[in-house]
């Protein structure tokens, strides 16, 4: 059983929903910190993925996290669709949304509805490397194809427009003559996995 201080605690910290399309690494990396981090300032208490093969299905089942599925390819009436996204946040009384690999625009409503709450990462330095069509390994060829030598991750807040949101951080790594673009990315995911806790930590003691 736990303490009444840790029952109150729990209370207080932000609700998260993480969205996402993929392996969920990251959002394995933050329900980990959470956990890990008792006066951590948010849970995550929902998953909403696109696909219902999507493997962080799987990581939330292993925590014990609500997960869901929403395509929006299902639905015919696009605002039925939206209706739906909108009912589950409410239902799980959402405060904060963290995209983590979520390969779907986020519908204007949400923007909207959680406006300045919803928080992205992309693995290169915005606004080099983004906009449609600039997502998972893609990114990573690009940049090694255009000769640079460094790269990195943004965490930035989504706006109506890909990629185009306030920056909250950016961290740079370096890219190495040798790399690939598979090689490039494991580097660039693993600062992912430590940066993007630490920033929605912070975020969420003040929002
Ligand atoms: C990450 O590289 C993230 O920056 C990008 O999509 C990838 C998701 O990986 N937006 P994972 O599903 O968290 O493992």
């Amino acid at each position: 059983m736990r303490n009444v201080v840790d029952v109150l605690k729990d209370k207080q910290k932000r609700r998260v929903a993480i969205f996402a399309s993929g392996a969920g690494s990251n959002a394995e990396a933050i329900i980990k910190f959470s956990l890990e981090h008792p006066d951590s300032t948010f849970r995550v208490v929902l998953i909403i993925s696109n696909l219902a093969t999507a493997k962080v299905h799987q990581v939330a089942e292993r925590f014990g996290i609500n997960s869901i599925t929403i395509n929006d390819k299902e639905y015919t009436d696009s605002q039925e669709y939206i209706k739906v996204l909108l009912q589950e946040l409410s239902n799980s009384n959402i405060d904060v949304i963290v995209l983590a690999g979520y390969l779907r625009k986020v519908p204007a409503e949400l923007v909207e509805k959680y406006d300045g709450r919803i928080l992205n990462i992309h693995p290169a330095l915005l606004p080099k490397y983004g906009g449609k069509g600039m997502y998972g390994m893609h990114v990573h060829k690009a940049v090694i194809e255009s000769g640079e030598d460094e790269s990195g991750i943004t965490i930035h807040i989504v706006n109506s427009e890909y990629d185009k949101g306030e920056h909250l951080k950016q961290v740079r790594v370096n890219v190495l003559p040798t790399d690939t673009p598979e090689v490039l990315a494991s580097r660039i995911l693993a600062v992912e996995h430590s940066e993007y806790p630490l920033v929605i930590n912070e975020f969420c003691s003040y929002k």
